[in-house]
């Protein structure tokens, strides 16, 4: 089976266009992600219709609660039959052995991946929330408590992937998102890389949004990502 390394973000205020740019598009050739702005619009609803045209999904809730409550979460979603799960890394060791044993015990269990830093957050935003560390090191410690959890990896900024990969191993999944083709405007990413960048440097998948989904033609700005990372599938249906 392929197994596409772009996740497309579908960061969609509704189910329609969702779907209108997925029946478009080759599962072959990419994943989706679904996140809070189109769960919260269209609900479970619109991972089955993704699902049913053969796209696995990964569902960007990041859980942060009590350990009961995540751990609850994370069995619906995996009884949904998404393909991957997040949780944030800063719910804590109780909180990611609850999500973690919550999803083996189910029958499909989903990859299991924690969110660390809020790429979002800065050095000076850490200090107002009272945390000292440097963010590289938090993001490394908290990585490393997601492993030792028994998860199966984390989001990271494509920045931090060559840190995480030679301290956490060759098998734990690096997701990353702020991931712009060259000639991509920014949007309001600062840190970006490119897909082939981020792969080098040791991402497992990359979530791209706006390059694709704002494009003039979504279908070409797939395929030339795909043909930079060397994908055979060219991302369109025949
Ligand atoms: O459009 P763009 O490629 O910037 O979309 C990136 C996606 O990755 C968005 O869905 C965004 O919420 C998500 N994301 C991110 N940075 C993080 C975590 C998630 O950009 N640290």
């Amino acid at each position: 089976m392929s197994d596409p390394k772009i996740i497309i973000a579908l960061d969609f205020a509704a189910a329609a266009p969702a779907l209108a740019l997925a029946e478009r598009l080759d599962p072959a050739a990419c994943r989706l992600k679904v996140g809070k702005e189109l769960f919260t619009a269209a609900g479970p609803a619109v991972l089955e219709k993704l699902m049913r045209l053969g796209f696995e999904i990964f569902l960007d809730l990041k859980f942060h609660d009590i350990p009961n409550t995540t751990a609850q979460a994370c069995k619906a979603a995996a009884e949904l039959g998404v393909w991957m799960v997040n949780v944030h890394a800063l719910g804590g060791r109780k909180m990611l052995h609850a999500a973690a044993d919550a999803i083996a015990n189910t029958g499909k269990p989903p990859k299991l991946i924690a969110v660390t830093l809020l790429t979002s957050m800065a050095r000076e935003d850490l200090a107002d929330i009272g945390i000292q560390e440097k963010p590289a090191q938090m993001v490394l410690r908290l990585a490393t408590l997601a492993r030792d959890c028994g998860l199966d990896g984390v989001v990271c900024s494509a920045q931090e992937a060559g840190l995480l990969r030679g301290n956490l191993g060759k098998t734990f999944c690096l997701v990353t998102p702020g991931i712009r083709p060259a000639q991509a405007s920014l949007d309001d990413q600062s840190r970006v890389m490119t897909p082939q960048a981020a792969l080098l440097a040791g991402s497992s998948y990359l979530v791209i949004g706006r390059p694709i989904t704002q494009a003039v033609d979504p279908l070409q700005a797939l395929r030339a990502i795909n043909l930079e990372i060397g994908n055979t599938e060219m991302g369109v249906k025949a």
